[in-house]
């Protein structure tokens, strides 16, 4: 059977591109189709500025999130990655094995860095290390496969030639794993800046749908949606970003091409309002069993200390195993 390993970082509250980019595929796909592990990676809601309350408060949410969104414990491991001390002990071994020049050239890396520079902030060192983190988190597990959305491709490229280098240095080690994206919606543009991915750390919030907006929360942010000058409703990502990013969340909500629903409607109002009900639709089951989980914060502590068992007892054989490849005396 088949590994696939996938995370989500708790530094927001989770959007519509998490869920349409990721968590759908994984719980409608991935956590039946394979063994699977899907973690709150919260050490790497450390690498930027965090207050410690809200970063324990999200992971918590995360979680709780992950499972309403049907993730099954019975199916799939479900755990957080600080519990798993592994995931640290293998990313040491990946900085030793990536090149600072690498890293520098990670696009994340890039903006992120001058986000923080243009606050007058400084960059964690962390913030440039997080690849090895990352590319530890799957090596770890021996993993064939990683769904994700578009925007995490060149980690995942960069943890595949991570994984060739350590095999041919040391012997063979590791799978080398593969980004897998979904075929729609794989980059959810913010509502009002459609030039800019929607992401749960942006401070502007009008333009991003997070999964626990009410009802009417959403309707409203969809409705004041920016779309591009005329009206015709064409599907032109280049050209007009506005609507083709409305086309593709229709599309993902509805398993339609996004090129076969723009001659389907011949206003932007009534595309938006077809849009507004299928999301309201599509995330009225993940509110219901959120509420529902939040009053039985016992159960999805039970799944986390059960998942982060399992998740060490895979990882801690691989991990040894790259220890001593490169050279560490085993524990006496
Ligand atoms: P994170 O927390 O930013 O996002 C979690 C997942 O959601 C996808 N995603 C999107 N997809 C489509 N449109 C969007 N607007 C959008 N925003 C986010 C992301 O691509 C991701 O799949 N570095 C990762 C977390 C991570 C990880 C890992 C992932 C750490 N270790 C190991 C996979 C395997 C991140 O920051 O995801």
């Amino acid at each position: 059977m088949t590994r696939t390993f996938s995370g989500v970082k708790p530094t927001g509250h989770l959007t519509l591109g998490n869920y349409l980019g990721a968590v759908r595929q994984w719980v409608e796909m991935d956590q039946h189709r394979s063994d699977a592990l899907f973690c709150v990676v919260d050490l790497h809601a450390l690498t930027v500025d965090h207050d410690p309350a809200r970063v324990l408060r999200l992971s918590r949410q995360a979680a709780t999130l992950l499972l309403a969104s049907g993730l099954d414990p019975e199916v799939c491991t479900v755990f957080v990655q600080s519990h798993v001390g592994e995931h640290t002990r293998l990313a040491y071994l990946m900085e030793c094995t990536a090149s600072d020049g690498e890293m520098r050239r990670m696009i994340q890396y890039k903006e992120k860095a001058t986000r923080e520079q243009a606050r007058g902030g400084s960059v964690r060192l962390s913030l440039l290390t997080y690849p090895a983190l990352m590319a530890a988190d799957i090596l770890a597990y021996q993993t064939d496969a990683v769904p994700v959305g578009d925007d995490q491709a060149q980690h995942v490229e960069l943890t595949r030639d991570l994984a060739v280098r350590f095999n041919q240095r040391y012997g063979h080690t590791f799978t080398v794993p593969r980004a897998v994206l979904p075929p729609v919606a794989s980059r959810v543009m913010d509502l009002q800046d459609p030039t800019s991915k929607m992401g749960k750390s942006h401070a502007a919030t009008a333009g991003i749908v997070y999964l626990l907006d009410e009802p009417e929360v959403i309707r409203k942010k969809v409705m004041r949606a920016v779309t591009d000058s005329g009206s015709e409703v064409a599907y032109d990502p280049e050209g007009r970003p506005g609507v083709a990013n409305l086309l593709d969340i229709l599309a993902a909500c509805t398993g339609e091409r996004p090129e076969e629903l723009a001659g389907q409607y011949n206003s932007y109002g009534a595309l938006k309002k077809e849009i507004a009900d299928a999301v309201v639709e599509l995330l009225r089951p993940l509110r219901i069993r959120h509420a529902e989980l939040c009053a039985d914060p016992g159960y999805v502590d039970g799944v986390l200390r059960k998942g982060a068992e399992r998740a060490r007892r895979l990882a801690r054989p691989t991990v040894d195993a790259a220890y001593a490849a490169v050279g560490l005396m085993p524990a006496l």
